[in-house]
């Protein structure tokens, strides 16, 4: 999967913040503690440093959504995580985003904070952030 795949299914999915740009996902691949892992129609994106692992992002194209893939995905950069030594998975998720939430309770994490008004949705509406995190 391409930065511009990447980019298409960002914009496809209904994201309610900006979605990522080509150039962004291509700067983000190129970065060294970076991991992307893919299958069709999904990726996720993460972040490895030292014990801690963090999702930067999953994204499912709408139409093959309630398949697995984002738990498969999830999974992989965990156990990824785990080999290189971490021990720790971090992430931050919209509060009003139900399905994210619940992907991440159904996988064990569990909330650890909270940031106000983190998030500006492209409608001008804001929404804070849960910091989720799970010991892998
Ligand atoms: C959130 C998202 C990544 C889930 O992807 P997905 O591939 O459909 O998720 P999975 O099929 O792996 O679902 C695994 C579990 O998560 C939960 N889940 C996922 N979507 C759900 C929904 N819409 N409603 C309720 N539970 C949901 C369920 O427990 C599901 O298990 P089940 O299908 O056996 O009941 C996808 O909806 C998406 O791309 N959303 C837009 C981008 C986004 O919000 N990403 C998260 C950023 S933090």
């Amino acid at each position: 999967m391409t930065p511009f795949e990447m980019s298409k299914l960002h914009l496809l999915s209904g994201s309610l913040t900006r979605p990522w740009s080509e150039s962004e996902y291509k700067n983000l691949l190129a970065t060294d503690t970076i991991r992307f892992f893919y299958v069709e129609n999904a990726f996720l994106v993460g972040r490895l440093v030292g014990s801690d692992a963090e999702i930067l992002n999953v994204i499912v194209h709408p139409k093959y959504r309630r398949l697995g893939k984002a738990r498969y995905l999830i999974v992989k950069f965990e156990a990824e995580a785990k080999s290189v030594g971490a021990s720790r998975c971090f992430l931050e998720v919209a509060e009003s985003n139900n399905s994210a939430n619940t992907l991440y309770n159904d996988l064990g994490y569990f909330k650890i904070g909270q940031r106000k008004n983190y998030y500006e949705f492209v409608d001008g509406r804001k929404d804070n952030a849960s910091i989720l995190a799970k010991e892998i």
